[in-house]
C-alpha cells in the first residue's frame, strides 16, 4: 500500500516515510532497491513464513503493505479490502510511517484482511546501530525527534503473541555483524544511512543545531564510523497465522 515515491505525506501528518526519507523520487526509489538488496542479503531469502507452496498457486492472494504503487491505502485507517481477502500479508520497513502506539491496531487491520489460516509476516530493522561512534550517535538520536522509532522491531513478537486472533508465532533475529557477508552488508547499510541522512539534512541540522557545513562534516564522520567492523544493525522478522 502507499506510493513509495510520493513526495507528500499521505498518511499521518509529519511522520510519513515518504515525506521524511526523500525529496528526490529517483533517489528514494534507488535507496529502496538498495535497502531491499541489503535485507535480501542478510536473510538470504524474501520471506520467513512457509508460504512457498502458496506463492506457486495461481489463485493465492498476497498483500505487500507499503510496496504497491497502484493501490492507495492507509494502514493507519482502513485498507481498501474486504475482510478475509488475502492468503499472505507481508509488511516491511514501515517503522517511520506507523507511530509506536498504533502498531496493535495496524496489526488488527492486517489480520482483518487476512483469510483464516493465512500468514501474516512483519519485518523491521533496528536502524540505531550497535556500537555507534559519536557522530552516528548524534545523528541517530536526532532522528528519534522525527518519530523514527527504531526499537519497534523488538516488540513485533509480543504484538503477535498478545493478539488473540493469531496462533503459531515465529520470530527470527539477525545481527548484520554475524552474517557471512558482513562486510558487504556494512557497506550497503552505510550507503543507505548516508542517503537517509542527506535527505533529512534540513530537519536534522536544525534539531542538532549545526550549520549546513557542520552537518556535512558530521555526516562524513558518520560514514567513516559506519565502517567500523563492530558497528552493525539488527533486523527482526516475525510471522503468525490467523485463527479459523
Ligand atoms: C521505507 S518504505 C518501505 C517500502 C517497502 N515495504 C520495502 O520494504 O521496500 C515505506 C513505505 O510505506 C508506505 N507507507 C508509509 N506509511 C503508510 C501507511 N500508513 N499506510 C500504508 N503505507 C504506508 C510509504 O508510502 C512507503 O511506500
Amino acid at each position: 500500500m502507499g506510493n513509495k515515491i510520493s513526495k507528500k505525506n499521505q498518511f499521518n501528518g509529519e511522520n510519513s516515510a515518504s515525506d521524511n526519507l526523500s525529496n528526490e523520487m529517483n533517489e528514494e526509489a534507488d535507496r529502496l532497491h538498495l535497502q531491499h538488496y541489503l535485507q535480501k542479503n542478510i536473510w538470504q531469502n524474501n520471506f520467513f513464513a512457509p508460504v512457498g507452496h502458496l506463492l506457486e498457486q495461481e489463485d493465492t492472494k498476497v498483500l505487500d503493505v507499503g510496496n504497491t504503487e497502484i493501490i492507495k491505502g492507509n494502514v493507519l485507517e482502513r485498507l481498501p479490502f474486504d475482510d478475509n481477502t488475502f492468503d499472505y500479508v507481508f509488511q516491511r520497513t514501515l517503522y517511520v510511517g506507523i507511530p509506536e502506539n498504533k502498531w496493535p491496531s495496524v496489526i488488527n487491520e492486517l489480520i482483518r484482511v487476512l483469510k483464516p489460516d493465512g500468514y501474516l509476516e512483519l519485518l523491521e530493522s533496528d536502524f540505531k546501530p550497535n556500537n555507534m561512534g559519536p557522530a552516528t550517535t548524534k545523528i541517530t538520536d536526532a532522528r528519534t525527534w522525527l518519530g523514527h522509532k527504531y526499537t519497534v522491531c523488538y516488540k513485533l513478537q509480543d504484538y503477535l503473541e498478545e493478539n488473540k486472533q493469531l496462533y503459531d508465532v515465529h520470530c527470527e533475529i539477525k545481527k548484520e555483524l554475524n552474517a557471512e557477508n558482513a562486510e558487504e552488508l556494512r557497506k550497503l547499510s552505510s550507503e543507505n544511512f548516508t542517503t537517509v541522512v542527506k535527505t533529512l539534512k534540513p530537519k536534522l541540522a536544525s534539531i542538532i543545531k549545526v550549520s549546513n557545513d557542520e552537518y556535512d562534516d558530521l555526516a562524513k564522520k558518520m560514514r567513516e564510523e559506519l565502517n567500523n567492523p563492530k558497528t552493525f544493525n539488527t533486523q527482526v522478522r516475525v510471522y503468525a497465522r490467523k485463527k479459523l
